[in-house]
């Protein structure tokens, strides 16, 4: 069956591509997928991962819901003017009714379960704020070694799309970001906007999309509102698929090139609070100069083949 994942999400458009991503890969195992607050309420994404594992013909995947809020300080705002009202450019009733519930034991109680019942450590992909990932290894840190890494949409290294500096999901709980990339011991992929946005698709690679099938046709009918909105970014008809970059990689690793480098979460309530200060000086650099005085170190996800990576998701999410 292959790799085993668990998907941390907050759908949102891009997390329905990177969900249908792995619903639709017969080499990959989706365990579960668990829900965050984020782009839109808790409710809301709960309800659109269910309804996005109903199209995609996966109602045997548990989903469970997490926390609705960060750790410590409240989110300042949604991601509506990006996603839409529901989180999926108003469109969320396209999709099928949920086929099933979200389970009443909540998204890290599932995680616990479904980490400890693997034969092999698992792959989580967190693609939306890390609360929920950052809860899990503070309250069961006996499953640390059972997961074999986390793949994180997240930060930006030149600049962020919510403040300057700071990329949404890292800026929605910079304490959650900080605890799982710098303070844990975890293996961590960071998958930043420097490399999403450059993955960006086009109007003719959605149109294939829509007429690949009824799981095609569905996904591209949410877009209209993202469309809107990355128009304006890109500056051409064009979206960022950025979480379905970081679950390629959870599903195929090595998909994107990936650096070694340490790395900071700025938690103070500055301007800068929820930049990723990845360190990209030369060793010897480093060693003359100062700090960081505290620094995790993650895999940075900075290349990979635009067009294979583009043509890698638009084949499996065309499968259905
Ligand atoms: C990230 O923020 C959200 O709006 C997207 O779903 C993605 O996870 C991009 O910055
Ligand atoms: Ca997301």
């Amino acid at each position: 069956m292959g790799r085993k994942l668990i998907i941390d999400t907050d759908p949102g458009v891009d997390d329905a591509f990177a969900i249908a991503l792995a619903a639709l890969s017969d080499d990959v195992e989706l365990l579960g997928v668990t829900t965050v607050f984020g782009n839109v309420s808790l409710p809301r994404t709960t309800s659109n991962a269910l309804r996005l594992l109903a199209l995609c013909g996966r109602a045997d995947v548990p989903v469970a819901a997490g926390a609705d809020r960060p750790l410590v300080y409240p989110q300042q705002s949604r991601a509506t003017h990006i996603h839409g009202p529901d989180g999926l450019s108003g469109r969320s009733s396209v999709l099928p009714e949920p086929a099933r519930q979200a389970r009443r034991a909540g998204a890290v109680s599932l995680m616990v379960e479904l980490l400890e019942r693997a034969d092999e450590p698992v792959t989580i992909a967190a693609i939306g704020p890390l609360t929920n990932v950052a809860l899990l290894l503070a309250a069961h840190p006996r499953v640390r070694d059972r997961i074999s890494r986390i793949v994180i949409m997240g930060g930006g290294l030149d600049h962020g799309n919510t403040t300057a500096m700071a990329e949404f999901n890292v800026w929605s709980d910079p304490e959650a970001a900080r605890r799982v990339l710098v303070e844990e011991d975890v293996p961590c992929v960071l998958v930043p906007l420097d490399l999403t946005l450059r993955c960006a698709v086009d109007s003719a690679w959605l149109a294939k999309l829509a007429a690949a099938g009824p799981v095609g046709a569905a996904l591209t009918a949410l877009t209209p509102d993202y469309l809107a909105s990355y128009r304006r970014v890109l500056g051409f008809e064009g979206m960022a698929m950025h979480d379905a970059v970081a679950v390629a990689e959870a599903i195929r690793p090595g998909i994107l090139r990936t650096k070694s480098f340490p790395i900071e979460i700025d938690c103070t309530s500055g301007p800068g609070r929820g930049a990723t200060l990845v360190d990209r000086r030369s060793e010897p650099a480093r060693a003359q100069g100062e700090g960081p005085v505290h620094a995790g170190v993650a895999d940075v996800a900075l290349d990979t083949d635009l067009d294979g990576l583009r043509n890698f998701v638009l084949g499996r999410i065309s499968r259905s």
